[in-house]
């Protein structure tokens, strides 16, 4: 994997890609990277002929009280996995690099930041949807690939690039998930061996929830409810379980629509996300 670390390398190696006529596809990471990340990729390479990944620890996106400090950086280990996978580049820039002067322009995606995780994250998803925003201009992908486990971010992120016009095709793919259901994530290993196990418990109780939504007319309020005190049950503090519309995310009108259970809450200090649809 061709390793790049400046915004003109990227543009000088993608023009020469575009004049060959070659098909761009971008997979925008965090790093640390796991088996979720490596289904992007793959997925990238079934809609592309060169793959570019990105490996930036976005600051603008984490709260003064979040993980920032503490995500974990393991650059020579995501070369390695990129490599294996088949990517062709790897874009790791600096932060002076990204934001070398003050930002004056930001991406809001009315509707959408402040709700769910974006109550619980002031400003998140604004430092989400400027950073990919950015990124897609330095790569001007014609397709990028972003995976569900993060609903509202792929939501945020569609509706940018509808409303902004970035011509750039996005396609989510399925959560990867741990041998006990456990969706994949870098945060995983912040828990310790007991939250480990208790962790799972997302999991069975989305299942409950999707199981009880196809075979009871229980009320959405009423399946919320029992989700959040399954969760408070196994030692969660819950920070939302809602059930909405699959499509935009929006308050379900009726039981007949397309509709997902979206989960947030916190073993510790740790913050755990997770959806399915039902
Ligand atoms: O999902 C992530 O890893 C990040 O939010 C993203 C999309 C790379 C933006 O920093």
């Amino acid at each position: 994997v061709q390793r790049l670390q400046f915004k003109h390398e990227v543009r000088a190696r993608l023009d020469g890609a575009r004049r060959n006529g070659q098909r761009i596809g971008f997979v925008p990471t965090m790093g640390n990277l796991h088996a979720g990340h490596l289904k992007l990729v793959e997925v990238a390479r079934q809609h592309a002929d060169l793959v570019i990944a990105s490996v930036f620890v976005n600051p603008t996106q984490f709260g003064p009280n979040e993980d920032f400090a503490r995500y974990p950086r393991t650059l020579e280990a995501d070369s390695t996995v990129l490599q294996a996978a088949g990517c062709d580049v790897l874009f790791a820039p600096s932060a002076q690099e990204m934001y070398p002067n003050e930002l004056r322009t930001e991406i809001s995606v009315g509707g959408l930041e402040n709700v769910l995780c974006g109550a619980f994250r002031p400003g998140h998803f604004r430092g989400v949807a400027t950073v990919v925003g950015k990124l897609f201009g330095i790569v001007r992908p014609d397709v990028a690939v972003f995976g569900r486990k993060d609903c509202q971010q792929l939501a945020v992120i569609e509706q940018m690039t509808r409303d902004l016009d970035l011509g750039v095709e996005i396609i989510g793919v399925d959560t990867v998930r741990e041998a006990d259901g456990l969706a994949m994530s870098s945060r995983n290993q912040y828990l310790d061996a007991t939250q480990r196990q208790t962790a799972r418990c997302i999991y069975t109780t989305m299942l409950q929830i999707r199981d009880r939504w196809a075979t009871t007319t229980e009320s959405v309020a009423h399946l919320e409810a029992f989700g959040r005190e399954e969760l408070t049950k196994a030692g969660y503090q819950v920070d939302y379980v809602v059930l909405r519309q699959s499509a935009d995310l929006q308050a379900l009108a009726s039981q007949d629509q397309p509709a997902t259970v979206l989960i947030a809450a916190r073993l510790g200090a740790t913050r755990l996300i997770d959806n399915l649809a039902l």
